[in-house]
């Protein structure tokens, strides 16, 4: 049995967890998104002060919750790419201190492979490879999972994730930040046919589309343009400006068009590579239209669907506990000189766990 202290400050979320074999025994999360809704996003300074200050809190909660003194954890791990660097080196620096304190050994964890993670603290994944997507704020991506550690890429974002697209829209159409859930709770109700935008897509040098890969930054500017001419003066002088927005048939169409994009390009990804199971994660995972559409269509195909539980969907530390537990169970740790990285592809997660693994 192995008890891992697991911690996460990788964006705005600063949290902690304590997971003992893949099961959680206490979580917590302190959410920054209010101050940072005063400035429309993430404002990377703010968000490193604001872990360093409830950080310790949320150890010392999770530690008394579970009743575990973290003395007598295995292991300590912690979030160590991709993220912000100033708030990744803040649970990064926590974590390794702690491990050296106590002689334990210190997990690097790949946030996205914490994502991958987070569908493991629901119902069990059937055996076998399965295929990802993982739609967060910061990444769109179709990846092949062949067993713990073994991932393939086959399909991402050219330009903005699914996430950042809801957070563009959500500022556009004057919603709050996070735009995800805004979008959400403004689109109850509204006409999700009336506008039609469009689902972007990538050419091929040789001819023809990537099938997998997406493009939402076409759809953001559609939505823009649709906004612009609702709001333009009619040609006899009336303004159509003068009536409110249609915020609702707005957010509608456009949280549809982007649940149709990712549902159509997964399930054409699991198919096309004879995957019989596809996992849903990641922050975006959280909407109730796409995991409703993902769910009708994977039926509909005869695939096995997996979707990460509601409240692990968006950034957290059991996740990363996880995945960390995973790792540790593989007999792996990190170095402790290990540090930082804004970026890391996914596929090179293993090397966290080189002995001469330092960023
Ligand atoms: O995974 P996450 O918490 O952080 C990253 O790793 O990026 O994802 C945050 C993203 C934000 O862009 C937010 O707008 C989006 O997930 N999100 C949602 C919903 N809840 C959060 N998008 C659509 N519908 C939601 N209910
Ligand atoms: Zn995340």
């Amino acid at each position: 049995m192995a008890t891992v202290l697991a911690l996460e400050t990788s964006c705005d979320e600063s949290a902690a967890a304590i997971v003992r074999d893949g099961a959680v025994l206490a979580a917590a999360v302190a959410s920054q998104v209010e101050e940072h809704a005063r400035w429309g996003g993430v404002v990377p300074e703010i968000a490193s002060r604001r872990h360093v200050e409830a950080l310790p809190g949320l150890i010392d909660r999770v530690c008394t919750e579970a009743a575990v003194p973290v003395a007598v954890v295995d292991a300590v791990a912690a979030t160590v790419a991709p993220g912000l660097v100033g708030a990744l080196l803040v649970a990064s620096v926590t974590g390794r201190a702690l491990a050296r304190l106590h002689g334990r050994p210190f997990l690097g964890i790949h946030h996205l492979e914490g994502h991958l993670a987070s569908v493991q603290l629901g119902e069990p994944l059937p055996p076998g490879p399965c295929l990802v997507l993982l739609v967060s704020g910061g990444h769109t991506e179709l990846v092949q999972v062949n067993g713990p550690g073994e991932y393939r890429r086959l399909g991402r974002s050219h330009d903005d994730a699914a996430g950042e697209a809801f957070d563009k829209a959500a500022r556009l159409l004057g919603l709050g930040y996070p735009g995800g859930p805004a979008i959400e709770a403004a689109a109850q109700g509204g006409d999700d046919t009336r506008f039609q935008l469009p689902k972007g897509r990538i050419s091929r040098p040789e001819g023809g589309f990537h099938p997998y890969d997406f493009s939402f930054s076409g759809l953001k500017t559609a939505l823009l343009r649709q906004v612009r001419t609702l709001e333009r003066p009619d040609a006899d002088g009336d303004t159509e400006g003068g009536a409110p927005l249609p915020v609702a048939d707005l957010a509608a169409s456009f949280e549809r068009v982007v649940a149709e994009v990712l549902v159509e390009r997964s399930l054409r990804c699991a198919l096309d590579h004879s995957l019989s199971t596809l996992v849903l994660v990641g922050g975006v995972a959280a909407n109730r239209r796409l995991r409703g559409l993902m769910e009708r269509e994977c039926r509909r195909s005869g695939l096995e669907l997996r979707i990460a539980p509601l409240a692990y969907c968006t950034d957290n530390a059991a996740m990363i506990g996880v995945a960390a537990c995973a790792r540790l169970s593989a007999g792996l740790a990190s170095p402790l000189e290990l540090g930082v990285a804004a970026r890391l592809p996914l596929e090179r997660a293993d090397s966290l766990y080189a002995p001469s693994a330092v960023f």
